[in-house]
């Protein structure tokens, strides 16, 4: 059940992105990503995106947030293209990995709006590029560099959370709700071959709620941690990505010695809508492949 929403809620979603169909992944004979059109061309949402769309059509207001203003308009007028209303959508291009980036999102918020946070930044290339844009790696080919990277997630997350706190104490003193749902992985709770960058990434994450929640919730802050497995998000396209990903299901017969099964974005933005809006959220929420139900 739905709790009651008050008209001046905005929900920032920060990592809105969307990525080349590079190859199709099909479940049932069906595919398993969600499409965007830019430019008019067929795009993979990512999960930020994913997130957008779903709470746009729940009647939701959100503010998007990644590095890039020409993509962000882009999204927009594909999610427009959608059927999604445009007055409910802006956006701020800012990198969240600067002081100056977090800034420039903090001054843009509305004194006159509330807000809920949704963080689904994923560290990707940044200053440093992947080598093939493949993360999985046998632990002995990961330069330590690669684990630096993506350990800046949780660093990036502490930063905005540094600056979003005083704005969410200021909404529990004029009786709004403050929340928070944070997209980690269920990378964050188990293991698997050529996990290591991955894998300790998003348990500090995961860590990094734990460590939290209860400080916050102290505060009347409420912290969701949402767990998806493999998405078809398209980070998974690539074909150093694909044999890398085929050989992990393979040795830790991740998908029961099947090859790969991705879930939809839709099911990720799904569970993040539960997580904000639900009478009894749960405060872990799993998003596994669709033969697993
Ligand atoms: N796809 C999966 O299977 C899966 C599974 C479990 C967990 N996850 C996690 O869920 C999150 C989203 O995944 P995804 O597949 O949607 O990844 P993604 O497409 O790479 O999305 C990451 C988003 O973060 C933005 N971003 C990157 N660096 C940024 C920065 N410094 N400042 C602001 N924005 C920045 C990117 O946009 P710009 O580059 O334009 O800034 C992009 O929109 C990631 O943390 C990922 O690890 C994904």
């Amino acid at each position: 059940m739905k709790a009651l929403k008050s008209d001046n809620l905005k929900v920032i979603i920060t990592g809105c992105g969307f990525k080349p169909i590079s190859h199709v992944y099909r479940y049932n004979n069906k595919p398993s990503h969600d499409s965007i059109f830019i430019d008019g061309v067929e795009y993979k949402m990512n999960i930020g995106t994913a997130i957008a769309y779903y709470f746009l059509k729940k009647g939701e207001e959100i503010i998007m947030v990644s590095r890039n203003a020409e993509h962000l308009e882009k999204i927009k007028q594909g999610l427009i293209n959608l059927g999604c209303k445009g007055k409910n959508i802006s956006y701020v291009a800012a990198d969240l990995t600067t002081n100056k980036g977090v800034n420039h999102l903090i001054d843009k918020l509305s004194n006159s709006a509330y807000f809920y946070w949704v963080q689904s930044v994923g560290i990707g290339g940044g200053t440093y590029k992947i080598p093939n844009d493949n993360i999985y790696l046998p632990f002995e080919k990961i330069e330590p560099k690669l684990i630096a990277t993506e350990m800046g997630i949780v660093t990036a997350t502490h930063m905005l959370m540094l600056k979003m706190v005083p704005i969410f104490r200021k909404q529990i003193k004029s009786k709004q709700k403050a929340k928070i749902s944070i997209i980690t992985s269920m990378s964050g709770e188990r293991g698997y071959h050529f996990g290591a960058t991955h894998v300790a990434a998003k348990h500090a994450l995961v860590g990094y709620i734990e460590g939290i929640k209860r400080e916050l919730r102290d505060e009347g802050i409420e912290i969701f941690d949402i767990r998806p497995g493999a998405i078809d998000t398209g980070m998974y396209d690539n074909p150093y990505t694909r044999k890398a990903v085929n050989e992990v299901s393979r040795r830790t017969k991740m998908w029961s010695g099947r090859l790969p099964i991705y879930a939809h974005p839709l099911k990720v933005a799904e569970k993040v809508y539960l997580s904000l809006f639900d009478d009894k959220p749960k405060e872990v929420y799993r998003i596994l492949a669709p033969h697993q139900k």
